[in-house]
């Protein structure tokens, strides 16, 4: 008894000191207003639901409205902390990777595996990252747009030529899969590429599930998809390896080849099998979904909106009127399309193919005069500078010339292809895509849509609800 009594008062004291630290520092720093929702559970089903009916960018400006600059709340089973305003986005976008990482969610980490430059942060994250750049930057694209080019006539050749309609969504996916594959991967369309393709199709399906792993599950199912795409994209770097070794090829053949050739002072590569696989599985991921989306709002708006479209036409026209017909298109060409590219920034600014994504806060964090604490998430919403009405005049009207003078537009708030350290390595080869793509659609066709509802939804991509059918009228040429 004396014992129990002894013990409690020695150890009343510094149980009372640690009570009374705590209170302290959540007084000099509180959390953010709002709430975390039902455990678990919190706003994660409204932010879908509201995705689903297109409206999550509204539901994020009421959030903002009602709590201000900082708020919690709870999204996919972890709290949260949404901030926003180009402040916001610098903060997230430039804050050391060792003290904001990324963060993902359960599916996509499993699904595309832990060592894709999602999960990476701190030396990891930079290691891999500028392996990767190099192969991405314009002076080696350049070499590239022939092959696509190619690739985008051949695809409306097999696709296109001869059609009524076609639904232009899926199209789209099939094109700029390809696209990566060959000019990527230096995978060419035939059998291998066809498997890849179609696995790879099954396992995005369940990219955005609740990861329940059960037999029956959409989740279940990618995770056995993925795994099949992983091996296939193994035996690819195996040849490449022997391409490269054996046959002399050069280092910057593809995307793999230059990965393989990064090596250190004693000649072992820097990059580990695992982290080659999950990365090439992750720009097969990034890369295709977010570009055909990009080329089929413009088509969508193309067709809506005859000015635009007459603008686009002509400047295309332009471009290749002194061109021998069937020559492929240049580094040069793609400089001129000054107005198309201002029409695709448009796009991305109104509808964003990202419309914000995730990161975790590595340790304590004081932002704004509150705290987030450590292992919270932070959220960004590209929406919320995009559609601000004292950065971008009259946002929901479509007006390409705001983008005539770039350095108009303030820093951090124009950010389809975020920023900082994690700003999409992809966007000239976007760039690229979007513009050849173009070229060819519309000095080819004009096109009609052909749906009765060409309303879109999130998903969490936008998506047209009917995938955009368009009745075609081929040019003469
Ligand atoms: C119009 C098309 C595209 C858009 C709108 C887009 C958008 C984005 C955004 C917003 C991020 C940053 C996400 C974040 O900070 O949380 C990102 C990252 C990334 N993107 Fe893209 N992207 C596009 C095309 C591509 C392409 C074509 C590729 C590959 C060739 C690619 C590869 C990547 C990779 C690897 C990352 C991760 C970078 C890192 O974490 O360091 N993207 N993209
Ligand atoms: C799918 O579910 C079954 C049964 O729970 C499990 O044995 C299997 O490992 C799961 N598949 C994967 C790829 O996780
Ligand atoms: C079409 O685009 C032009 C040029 O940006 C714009 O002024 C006009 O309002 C747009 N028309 C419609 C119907 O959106």
């Amino acid at each position: 008894m004396t014992l129990i009594v002894t013990t409690l008062f020695l150890a009343f004291p510094p149980i009372l000191f640690i009570m009374f630290i705590r209170k302290r520092r959540e007084r000099s720093l509180r959390l953010p207003p709002g709430s975390l929702g039902i455990p678990f559970i919190g706003q994660s089903l409204t932010l879908l639901t509201k995705m689903r009916s297109n409206t999550a960018d509204e539901w994020v400006r009421q959030r903002a409205e009602k709590y201000g600059p900082v708020s919690k709340l709870s999204l996919f089973g972890s709290p949260t902390v949404f901030i926003h305003g180009p402040a916001a986005n610098k903060f997230t976008f430039t804050t050391d990777t060792s003290i904001i990482s990324n963060q993902q969610t359960a599916s996509i980490r499993t699904i595309m595996g832990e060592r894709n430059l999602f999960e990476l942060s701190s030396e990891d994250h930079r290691r891999v990252r500028s392996a990767l750049v190099p192969f991405l930057k314009p002076e080696s694209l350049k070499r590239y747009i022939g092959k696509m080019d190619t690739g985008i006539r051949n695809h409306l050749q097999m696709y296109w030529e001869g059609k009524d309609q076609v639904t232009v969504l899926p199209l789209m996916k099939t094109l700029t899969f390809d696209i990566i594959c060959s000019s990527l991967f230096g995978l060419e369309s035939g059998p291998k590429k066809e498997k890849l393709m179609n696995l790879f199709q099954e396992m995005m399906e369940g990219m955005w599930s609740v990861p329940i792993n059960l037999p029956f599950t959409k989740y279940n199912k990618s995770l056995r998809d993925s795994t099949e795409v992983k091996n296939l994209v193994k035996q690819l770097v195996c040849e490449k390896r022997i391409d490269l070794e054996l046959k002399g090829a050069s280092s910057n053949q593809d995307l793999i080849t230059s990965l393989l050739s990064v090596r250190n002072e004693d000649n072992k590569e820097i990059l580990s099998e695992d982290e080659i696989v999950h990365n090439v599985v992750l720009i097969m991921v990034a890369g295709h979904d977010t570009s055909s989306v990009v080329i089929t709002f413009i088509m969508r708006l193309l067709a809506t909106n005859k000015t635009v479209y007459r603008a686009v036409l002509q400047e295309q026209e332009d471009v290749t009127k002194d061109k021998p017909s069937g020559e492929l298109l240049t580094w040069d060409d793609l400089a001129k399309m000054k107005y198309t590219w201002r029409v695709a920034m448009e796009v991305l600014r109104m509808i964003p193919p990202v419309f914000g994504s995730f990161r975790k806060a590595l340790k304590d964090i004081e932002y704004g005069g509150y705290l987030i604490p450590k292992g919270w998430q932070i959220f960004w919403a590209t929406s919320m500078t995009h559609m601000d009405s004292n950065i971008f005049k009259e946002p929901t009207k479509f007006e390409p010339s705001r983008f005539e003078n770039q350095a108009s537009v303030p820093p951090y708030c124009y950010i389809p292809f975020g920023g900082g350290a994690r700003v999409c390595p992809g966007n000239e080869f976007a760039r690229i895509e979007i513009l050849v793509a173009i070229h060819y659609l519309v000095t080819r066709y004009t096109w009609e849509l052909c749906c009765s509802d060409d309303s879109y939804i999130r998903d969490p991509m936008p998506v047209p609800t009917q995938g955009l059918p368009v009745k075609l009228i081929p040019k003469k040429v």
